[in-house]
């Protein structure tokens, strides 16, 4: 069985790849130093999979902690490299944090995968590396512009350390996957997305709905757009995860075309943020407490993709609607709500 070594394995997208993994046969480890990632993802999977994927609490910026992993499991064939802070506002505030983190994590897993022969790497990367592209939808020849933010940087910095590391060591693997938004939760709602003060509108739209935010603001309408308010797109975290199970398969099968390629995983759908309340209400049944406000800072106006390059080359396919991504938010949410009253009585 192919062993794959997941980094950020306890994290919202790490979990939800390693479930599509799990699903298509492979065997699974994980690396998360718990900073931002929870071991509850790991009984989520159990739950979901019958499989306990263990998990090496290491920062990845600390070398020799990274290769005891790689000693210990010598038949590891592949890395999916999740492990990165990600936050937007965060990272204005506090450049050097994500440029440590960051790029040293990802520098320490290229050095360990070169050192030990593990021939496969996927980088997760973000369509924010395309800034405010002028031609929508996006393909992955679009040239990228400045960065909106140091995150957006540091995805444009692992993007280029992973095409100068793959240039070098023609025997290895590299795969960019730059996703769009990634939304909702696994239909069982035993995973999802964890984050206390969300920043991003989907767990700010099921946080209000459930009461633990007064309201919800519209970070403006007045934009050219159909009904003025932002475009993006939302992709369900389930389809992207199938993304990289399948970007592995084809990088082990020795399909690609370079030692280096690049995919957008999106839906290839834009949609505005009024549509996405809307689509909330609807599947809730409840009405969302929102006002329109201000424009937010660096938010681009419209971003979507073009995703044919991963559906003519992986054979992927996006499966959930947008109904579904919102219907598998709310349970998710009312999920956590639930197991937290639980542990409170
Ligand atoms: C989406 C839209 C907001 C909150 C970010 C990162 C990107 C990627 C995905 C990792 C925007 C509007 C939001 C709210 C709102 N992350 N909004 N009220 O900014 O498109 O992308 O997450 O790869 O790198 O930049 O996502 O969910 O924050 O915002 O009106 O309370 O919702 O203005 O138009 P974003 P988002």
């Amino acid at each position: 069985m192919k062993k794959i070594l997941v980094t950020g394995g306890c994290g919202y997208i790490g979990a939800h790849t390693i479930i599509d993994l799990i699903a298509n046969g492979f065997e699974v480890i994980s690396v998360d130093d718990l900073s931002r990632g929870s071991l509850r993802m790991l009984s989520g999977i159990e739950k979901i999979t019958g499989k306990k994927v263990k998990n090496y609490k290491v920062n990845l910026c600390n070398l020799d902690d990274t290769e005891t992993i790689f000693i210990e499991n010598p038949d590891i064939q592949g890395v999916i490299h999740f492990a990165a802070y990600k936050s937007v506002g965060e990272s204005v505030n506090e450049p050097l944090k994500y440029y440590n983190n960051n790029i040293s994590s990802l520098v320490n897993v290229l050095k360990c995968a070169r050192d030990h022969n593990v021939l496969n790497v996927v980088f997760s990367s973000s369509c924010s590396v395309y800034g405010n592209a002028e031609k929508l939808p996006v393909d992955e020849q679009t040239p990228l512009k400045e960065p909106e933010s140091p995150y957006a940087r540091t995805k444009q910095m692992g993007e280029a350390i992973c095409v100068d590391f793959s240039r070098v060591n023609q025997a290895f693997n590299t795969m960019l996957l730059r996703y769009f938004n990634p939304v909702g939760a696994h239909p069982t709602a035993y995973i999802g997305e964890i984050q206390e003060k969300p920043e991003n509108l989907v767990p700010v739209i099921t946080q209000t709905a459930i009461g633990k935010r007064p309201q919800m603001q519209v970070f403006g309408s007045d934009y050219p757009t159909r009904d003025g308010s932002c475009v993006r797109d939302y992709i369900h975290v389930m389809d992207i995860a199938n993304a990289h199970t399948r970007a592995l398969q084809y990088m082990i099968d020795g399909n690609n075309d370079s030692n280096c390629e690049v995919f957008n995983l999106g839906s290839g759908v834009g949609v505005t943020v009024l549509e996405m309340i809307q689509s909330f209400e609807k599947v809730s049944g409840k009405k969302l407490n929102y006002k329109v406000g201000d424009r937010r800072p660096g938010d681009v106006v419209a971003v979507y993709a073009d995703n044919t390059k991963a559906k003519t080359k992986l054979g992927w396919e996006c499966k959930y609607t947008l109904d579904q991504v919102m219907d598998s938010a709310w349970r998710w949410e009312q999920n956590m709500q639930h197991e937290s009253q639980v542990h409170l009585n």
